[in-house]
């Protein structure tokens, strides 16, 4: 059933009708006409407090908004989601990320399948491998165990790896190394490879399609050091594994099938991270702790699936995204951990996010006329409070915040970790309040300066706060942004499955590269400027050592 468009839903009518209202309100007067609404707009789940009382909103918002989720059928394309219906309409393909978190003595059906089995039989052969490799049974082509591991994948073949990699540390074996290859760009490759032993490294292609041409470019490079560092093609069988749902395409690179750990079709790439495509993950943290990162993700897909919209963390996440995003305007969204652990996050979401919902028109292909996803960055705190925060405090436009933080530290040093958080809690504090002009005359300001330290405040936060980063954490969190993303993508009608928007990018460049490779001179027959720029290239190309010596 094809939904009303967005503009034309009653709640969404009452929305604009409310927001005439709530554009002139400020947060320092709804925190003084409700003492309780610190405490009431906050709701807790798998130990994540999480507080949305500094956004723009009082409880008549909040129920239009829910209310918007209902009329936009929030629950129904959930459940279908669950359900293994084909809700990538533009790929015809089921959604299913949450059955690679069920437990192994459920069952779901789809086409015929009891896709929890597959999940689980892949689950246990990647344990089997990793528990191999990490015990140092498995013997490289030298007979030596592993003590290098380089993941090589981009987009959701590294960005969920190298992100669980970084936030997982803690947790994981120190003495393996791993590094991450993503960039076509050789120095990614060549810099990872540094210092490394061949007959102590393993590489592990991840690539769903086992097509993309950065993964193959950097695992053909990678395999042709590994023969050369070690005299042999045989070692290529010791020293590779892959994860693909392409099994053809392995093979045809040459690595043994039986080093292969697979997917499905049903499993986009930015969801990917605990499929098999969380090997490294799992290679670092031990099987253990890769299911306790499982089972966080399992129980809010559970709050996902039954909380009242409410209560429902992802579901409040993404009303109050849309009312940032088609009522306040907001272009952008900053999401800063207040934990060094977490520093991939923001770049992990932007692909969430951004190849998600950066969509502009709706299932049935007609264009929206309607803002959808908006940009996603964000640094670690404190370092972005030294650099851009100025902007997000004074800057014309109104960017909301999430901001996570923990209790406790996993590396508890002196003040540290209480210095941290409380630049959590402050700087929410003055992007909502800020501060009047009243108040910066009563510092004795001089008069010249006062109108430069007013902060207007009225500026939304979210703030996440639990006890300590753990596995389980991990998973619950991203799950919540996860099913954040559905449910805005569900509102505002659009695929939040498919990407189509990456692939022009990819056929030029493919035409582009004999054109920069050649010797002789091709005639170009691309637009006037790219044509410049290809002839301009190549003369330096030509002209330059590109080798600078050291
Ligand atoms: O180009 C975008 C994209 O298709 C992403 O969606 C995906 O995560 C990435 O490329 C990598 O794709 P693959 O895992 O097939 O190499």
């Amino acid at each position: 059933m094809t939904p009303t468009p967005l503009r034309r839903r009653k709640a969404f009518e009452a929305l604009e009708h409310h927001y005439l209202d709530m554009s002139t309100r400020h947060l320092r007067e709804l925190f003084a006409e409700d003492p309780d609404r610190g405490a009431r707009m906050s709701v807790q789940v798998e130990g994540i407090y999480f507080d949305y009382s500094k956004n723009r909103v009082n409880d008549e918002t909040m129920s239009l908004l829910v209310e918007l989720a209902k009329e936009s059928g929030v629950a129904r394309r959930r459940d279908a989601m669950f359900a293994g219906e084909h809700i990538n309409v533009s790929e015809d393909r089921a959604v299913l990320h949450v059955a690679l978190r069920m437990p192994k003595d459920s069952s779901l059906i789809v086409d015929g399948v009891d896709v929890i089995h597959e999940v689980h039989s892949v689950l246990d052969r990647m344990s089997i491998f990793v528990d191999t490799v990490r015990s140092g049974e498995w013997r490289g082509h030298t007979g030596k165990a592993i003590k290098n591991i380089v993941n090589i994948g981009i987009g959701g073949s590294d960005l969920g790896p190298v992100m669980a990699y970084e936030a997982l540390r803690y947790y994981s074996r120190r003495d393996l190394t791993f590094r991450f290859v993503s960039n076509v760009d050789a120095t990614d490759l060549v810099e990872a490879l540094h210092g490394l032993e061949a007959d102590e490294t393993l590489f592990i292609i991840s690539s769903k399609t086992f097509g993309t041409l950065e993964t193959l470019t950097n695992a053909h490079s990678a395999r042709n050091w590994l023969v050369a560092q070690l005299g042999d093609e045989a070692a290529v069988a010791r020293h590779f594994a892959a994860v693909s749902t392409n099994a053809e395409k392995v093979a045809d690179f040459g690595i043994d099938t039986v080093n292969m750990f697979g997917f499905w079709d049903w499993v986009g790439g930015r969801y990917s991270m605990d499929s098999a495509i969380g090997l490294s993950t799992m290679m670092a943290i031990g099987p253990e702790n890769f299911s306790e990162l499982l089972g966080g993700f399992h129980a809010i897909d559970e709050h996902f699936r039954t909380a009242p919209f409410e209560e429902n963390v992802p579901v409040l996440m993404a009303l109050l995204a849309v009312w940032n995003r088609n009522f306040l305007g907001c272009q952008s969204v900053g999401v800063m951990p207040y934990d060094q652990y977490l520093k991939r996050l923001p770049a992990y979401l932007q692909q969430l996010t951004m190849e998600s919902n950066g969509k502009h028109v709706a299932l049935d292909g007609t264009p929206l006329d309607y803002q959808t996803g908006p940009i996603y960055w964000g640094e670690p705190g404190t370092n972005g409070q030294h650099s851009f925060y100025q902007l997000l405090h004074q800057g014309t436009a109104i960017v909301p915040v999430d901001l996570i933080g923990f209790a406790q530290s996993l590396n508890p040093l002196g003040e540290h970790h209480d210095i941290l958080t409380s630049n959590v809690f402050a700087q929410a504090q003055a992007l909502a309040f800020g501060r009047t002009e009243p108040e910066v005359r009563a510092e004795g300001t001089p008069e010249h300066v006062v109108a430069h330290r007013v902060m207007e405040g009225n500026r939304p936060t979210n703030v996440f706060l639990a006890k300590v980063l753990t596995p389980r954490l991990l998973g619950s969190l991203i799950a919540l942004y996860e099913h954040s993303v559905f449910t805005q993508g569900t509102i505002w009608g659009v695929d939040s499955f498919d990407q189509w928007g990456v692939e022009l990018g990819k056929v030029l460049a493919v035409a582009i590269i004999p054109e920069l490779e050649s010797n002789s001179d091709p005639e170009l027959t691309h637009d006037s400027s790219t044509n410049a720029l290809i002839s301009h290239y190549r003369s330096l190309k030509r002209n330059e050592s590109p080798h600078v010596e050291r």
